[in-house]
């Protein structure tokens, strides 16, 4: 689905801007040596066929609020605000399977009664969040938005399976959206999302829903670890990365080679150079930052963008391509040009 927006039209129109950028990490740094003591890995197969080197896990006690609360405050410090309409939070990781995290992160952050509410895209989880924010700010529905994703996937991490023990970090980012005009820096300009429902087995935790629920099975630890068929999704993530963000270029009138930041979802560095390839942009323009954090899923992208304005890898009126892919499956790309922000 390419949400229709075309910024050529009315560059006076209505739009949704990014103004504040936030990130937040635990504190623990976990390398592959320290995987490799316990794991039949290395940090050699590690780092060749994913490019990551360390990611972080959060302590025993928090929890992906915890750390929603930590990055949606840096995000409002960094817009110099201190409240928000509407509190959109993207994770595959919430505290509990009911109620929804955001609304508690809202009351951490003293935001008052707002609307507050989870979105549940997996990897994609960020730029859906960031589409349902839009939707809010052209509706009227909202001034301004705080969008959060943050995951902490240590705790749904089988410690025993090599294939997806050493790929997973936790962390949170937030950004800031505000209601302003479609020429300014950080509008949204465009949306593509797509999802393919028929490949679900190919990314999941088996247990612990209705589905499970429905067959009468009591409830089995073993199936509430997350599973991942990695070789099979990298051709479907590479493909699929590529088409959504053709799809979002051509809604906002932007030739391919006029990208100057492709801001990837962090899962594997081969993954992200294969999308670069496909859309005929320079590796050189791909951010990477997963050696750092390894794949934090739904704050992958907020993460990959503070690290990219620290390293002076993205700066102020650059054209910045955001796409991601995950469980779902589930895909989406946006499209901005980067405002003077400073991530906090
Ligand atoms: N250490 C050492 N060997 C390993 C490890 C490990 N940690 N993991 C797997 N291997 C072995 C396998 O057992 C296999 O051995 P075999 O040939 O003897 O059978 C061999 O390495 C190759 O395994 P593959 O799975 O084919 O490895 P591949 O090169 O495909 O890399 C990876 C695996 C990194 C998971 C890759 O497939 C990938 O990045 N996939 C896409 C992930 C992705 O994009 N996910 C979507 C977003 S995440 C989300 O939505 C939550």
């Amino acid at each position: 689905m390419t949400i229709p927006q075309r910024p050529e039209a009315d560059p006076a129109r209505r739009a949704a801007v990014l103004t504040g950028l936030g990130t937040f990490l635990p504190p623990r740094a976990v390398s592959n040596e320290e995987l490799s003591e316990h794991l039949d890995t290395s940090d050699e197969w590690i780092r060749t066929r994913t490019g990551i080197r360390r990611r972080y896990w959060a302590d025993p006690g928090t929890a992906t609020g915890d750390l929603a609360v930590e990055a949606g405050a840096r995000a409002l410090k960094s817009a110099g605000v201190t409240g928000a309409d509407a509190v959109v939070l993207a994770t595959t990781t919430p505290d509990h399977p009911c109620p929804a995290t955001a609304p508690w992160v809202a009351a951490r952050l003293e935001l008052g009664p707002v609307a507050a509410y989870d979105v549940a895209a997996v990897c994609a989880g960020f730029v859906y969040a960031l589409a349902s924010a839009t939707g809010l700010i052209l509706s009227g529905v909202a001034e301004r938005v705080l969008v959060i994703g943050a995951e902490t996937y240590s705790g749904i991490l089988d410690p025993t399976d090599r294939n997806t023990a050493v790929i997973f970090g936790d962390g949170a980012g937030a950004v800031v959206l505000e209601a302003g005009r479609a020429d300014a820096p950080g509008a949204l300009l465009g949306f593509d999302l797509g999802s393919d429902g028929s490949q679900a087995d190919l990314i999941a935790v088996p247990g612990g829903g209705s589905r499970q629920r429905s067959g009468g099975n009591p409830p089995d630890p073993a199936t509430s670890w997350f599973t991942m068929q990695g070789k099979k999704v990298f051709a479907r993530a590479v493909a699929a990365m590529g088409g959504s963000s053709a799809a979002v270029l051509e809604r906002v009138g932007w030739p391919r080679e006029s990208v100057d930041r492709l801001v990837g979802h962090q899962a594997n560095v081969r993954i992200l150079h294969a999308v670069a390839d496909r859309l005929g942009i320079d590796r050189e323009r791909a951010v990477v930052n997963l050696d750092r954090v390894g794949n934090t899923s739904a704050a992958s992208i907020p993460l990959a963008l503070a690290d990219a304005v620290a390293d002076g890898g993205l700066r102020t009126g650059e054209r910045v391509l955001l796409t991601a892919f995950g469980g779902g499956l589930a895909w989406g790309s946006a499209a901005l040009v980067w405002p003077d922000v400073q991530p906090c």
